[in-house]
């Protein structure tokens, strides 16, 4: 289906009824700061966004740049990111805000390549820094654009053997503009509309173009391979 068709509606639908988060810029804005993006992004890695926001809060107002926040002790950032879990995380944070104030100048590459070499940066955060931060076309694929795709196109095929299958499908409807914005529409349209268990076709803004809501298989899919 051509990109339009989905992008169209699902912005129209962002802009009516997207989560007001406090990393987000507002819709139709370009950009984002990058710093608060990629915190953002590294704090939602297995954390539900309730949990993350006073989280975040509390690390912008003590650290509102990332030289602030590589110029930190790690006993004061560790200590703060205790309760997010996963402290890997919070190490791999601290040496890729160093990363970024040492090798780039304090500020973090726009493009996915540059961004993958950093500390802790995997494929899904290079892309949603792109987009989200810089505002440039990137694909932006994590578990509930998945199950989005998978229902919009009714892939019957099993996680995770689906994945490229769902990642390029995600490709052919993500647009050259508003990608920052689009990204987010699919988060948010995964996280209150097209939920895991039970969706809400009746108010979801591209059900008419949705094959798993036509043959009445949306809530089955995505399909999990047993273990
Ligand atoms: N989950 C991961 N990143 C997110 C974002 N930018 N907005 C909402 N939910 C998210």
């Amino acid at each position: 289906m051509p990109a339009k068709e989905i992008a169209a509606p699902l912005l129209a639908w962002y802009d009516r009824s997207h989560r007001r988060l406090p990393w987000r810029a507002s819709p139709g804005a370009n950009a984002a700061d990058p710093y608060r993006v990629w915190l953002s992004e590294i704090m939602l890695q297995q954390t539900t966004v309730a949990a993350v926001v006073p989280y975040f809060e509390h690390f912008t107002r003590r650290w509102p740049t990332v030289e602030a926040l590589a110029a930190a002790e790690d006993g004061d950032v560790l200590a703060a990111w205790a309760g997010l879990g996963y402290y890997a995380r919070a190490r791999n944070l601290l040496a890729c805000a160093r990363a970024v104030a040492s090798d780039h100048g304090g500020r973090f590459p726009s493009n996915e390549e540059a961004l993958l070499r950093l500390p802790g940066i995997g494929a899904y955060t290079a892309a949603a820094i792109t987009a989200i931060a810089y505002g440039e076309r990137a694909v932006v694929v994590d578990g509930n654009v998945e199950r989005v795709v998978a229902r919009l196109f009714a892939v019957e095929e099993p996680l995770p053997g689906a994945k490229p299958t769902l990642r390029a499908l995600a490709d052919t409807i993500t647009p050259t503009a508003r990608a920052g914005d689009f990204a987010q529409a699919m988060m948010d349209l995964g996280a209150t509309v097209c939920r895991p268990r039970s969706p809400d076709c009746l108010v979801c803004p591209i059900a008419e173009s949705c094959d798993g809501a036509r043959r009445g298989i949306a809530d089955l899919l995505p399909q999990k391979a047993r273990k």
